[in-house]
C-alpha cells in the first residue's frame, strides 16, 4: 500500500460576502436562496459559498469555472489578499488565518507564491533584477541571490536574456519571468490565477507543458486557476469546477468526463464552444504602441517603426481610446504637415472587457483592426486581435 500523501493546503468552508448588508444574505443562503436572489434583495454578492477541498503536496490542483464564479476569490482568500468572511485555510497544519501581517508577507514570499494573468512586472528593472527582487527584499547578499536567480532564469528558458527589459519581451516569454520570479524563493506552492490566458495558442501550449517539466523537476504544488477546460485536463491531477461561488464537483479529469456531478460539469466538459465561457479580457493583449493624440506625426511615425506595426492605436491623455492611425497616414501627415488628430480613423470597434467571445464574433468579423477594448470611461485596457477570438471557438 503506497503511504496516504500529505495534504498540503486545506481549504475548510469558506465564505466571501461582499457588501454591507451580509447577515441578511446568510438568512437568504440559509434558506436556499441562490447568489443572484441574494444579490437583488439583499445587495451582497456571494463571491464563495462554502467551499472546502484539499491539495496534496507535488500535485496540481486546478480550478475552473465560469467568468464571476469565484475562483480568483477563492485563490485570494488563500493568501488573505482578501479576508474571508468565514472559514478556515490550513496550510502545513498553519491557521494562515491567524497569522501576523508580517508572518502573512513571509508567508507570501516562501509558502505560497502567486503569479498573476498580468505578469506584474516592473519595468525599471531588468529580467535578474525582477526575478531576484524577492531575496532581495529578503536581504540576500547580491551574488547569491542573483545567483539564485539565474538558476530559475535557466530553468524556465530564458538564459541570454537576464540583462533585457521586460518590455523588450513577448508575452509568452514575460510569463517565464513571473515564474521564474515566484519560484526563486522557492516557496512550498504556486498560486496560479490564469496564468496563461493572455497568450496566444501556440505560446500556451509551450508554457503548459514547461509548466509541467518544472513542476515535476521541483515538485512544486501548484493552485491553477484557468477557464480552458483542455488546460485544466493537460495540467490538473486533481479538478475542482465552481459555479456561483460553490465548488460543484472535485476529481480527476477521468472521473469528472465519466461521472459529470450535473449538467454544468457535463455542459463544461462536452462544450467545445469556449466563446460561450471566454471574455474579451481573458484573450486581450496589451497594444506593443500607443500614440497620443497630442503627438507629431514625425513621433507617431518613430513610434509605428521601432514596434515595427502598421497601424497604432491613438489615445489622449486621459488614456481615454480614440481611434486607430495607420503609418499610411502618418506618413502623409508627415508630407502634407497635417496633425495626427485629423488623420485618425475614429470609427474603430470597441468592446468591453467582460464582453463574451461569442458575443463580439460579429464584430471581430467585420473590423479591419484588432478590436479595443475599453472601460466604462473608455480607456483602452487592451486589443483583441481577430486570431484569439477564433481561436477560442475551436
Ligand atoms: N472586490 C469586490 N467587490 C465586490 N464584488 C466582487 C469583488 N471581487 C469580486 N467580486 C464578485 O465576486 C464574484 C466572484 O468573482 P471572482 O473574481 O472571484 O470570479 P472569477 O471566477 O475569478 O471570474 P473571472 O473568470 O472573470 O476571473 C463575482 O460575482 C464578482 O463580481
Ligand atoms: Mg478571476
Amino acid at each position: 500500500m503506497p503511504s496516504k500523501a500529505e495534504v498540503l493546503l486545506k481549504v475548510n468552508n469558506l465564505y466571501k460576502l461582499y457588501g454591507v448588508n451580509r447577515q441578511a444574505a446568510r438568512d437568504l443562503m440559509k434558506k436556499g436562496a441562490d447568489k443572484s436572489e441574494i444579490l437583488k434583495q439583499t445587495g451582497v454578492t456571494v463571491a464563495v459559498n462554502n467551499v472546502s477541498f484539499e491539495v496534496e503536496r507535488g500535485k496540481i490542483f486546478v480550478l475552473i469555472g465560469l467568468s464571476g464564479s469565484g475562483k480568483s476569490t477563492v485563490i485570494r482568500c488563500i493568501n488573505m489578499l482578501q479576508q474571508p468572511s468565514s472559514g478556515s485555510v490550513i496550510f502545513e497544519n498553519q491557521d494562515i488565518g491567524k497569522l501576523s501581517r508580517k508572518e502573512l508577507l513571509e508567508f507570501r514570499r516562501t509558502k505560497a507564491s502567486m503569479v498573476f494573468q498580468n505578469f506584474g512586472l516592473m519595468s525599471h528593472r531588468d529580467v535578474l533584477g525582477n526575478v531576484a527582487y524577492g531575496l532581495e527584499i529578503r536581504g540576500v547578499k547580491r551574488e547569491e541571490r542573483e545567483y539564485k536567480a539565474m538558476e530559475m532564469i535557466k530553468m524556465v528558458g530564458l538564459e541570454g536574456w537576464e540583462h533585457q527589459n521586460p518590455s523588450s519581451l513577448s508575452g509568452g516569454m514575460r510569463q517565464r519571468v513571473g515564474i521564474a520570479r515566484a519560484l526563486t524563493n522557492d516557496p512550498e506552492m504556486l498560486l496560479m490565477d490564469e496564468p496563461f490566458s493572455a497568450l496566444d495558442p501556440l505560446v500556451r501550449r509551450d508554457m503548459q507543458f514547461e509548466l509541467l517539466s518544472i513542476q515535476r523537476k521541483m515538485n512544486k504544488t501548484i493552485l491553477f486557476i484557468t477557464h480552458d477546460i483542455d488546460e485544466a485536463f493537460m495540467l490538473g491531477d486533481m479538478i475542482g469546477i465552481m459555479r456561483d461561488g460553490k465548488l460543484i464537483q472535485v476529481g480527476t479529469a477521468e472521473e469528472m468526463t465519466s461521472n459529470p456531478a450535473d449538467d454544468y460539469v457535463r455542459d463544461f466538459i462536452v462544450s467545445a464552444d469556449k466563446s460561450r465561457v471566454f471574455c474579451a479580457k481573458h484573450v486581450m493583449i496589451t497594444p506593443s504602441s500607443l500614440i497620443r493624440l497630442s503627438d507629431g506625426s514625425g513621433k507617431a511615425l518613430s513610434i509605428m517603426k521601432r514596434n515595427g506595426v502598421s497601424s497604432s492605436y491613438v489615445i489622449d491623455d486621459k488614456m481615454t481610446f480614440i481611434g486607430v492611425l495607420t503609418l499610411e497616414d502618418a506618413m502623409k501627415a508627415r508630407s502634407e504637415n497635417l496633425s495626427v488628430e485629423s488623420l485618425v480613423i475614429r470609427d474603430v470597434e470597441t468592446v468591453k472587457e467582460d464582453d463574451l467571445i461569442a458575443d463580439i464574433m460579429p464584430q471581430a468579423a467585420r473590423t479591419r483592426f484588432p478590436l479595443a477594448v475599453v472601460d466604462e470611461e473608455g480607456r483602452l485596457k487592451g486589443i483583441v486581435s481577430k486570431a484569439a477570438v477564433l481561436s477560442s471557438i475551436s
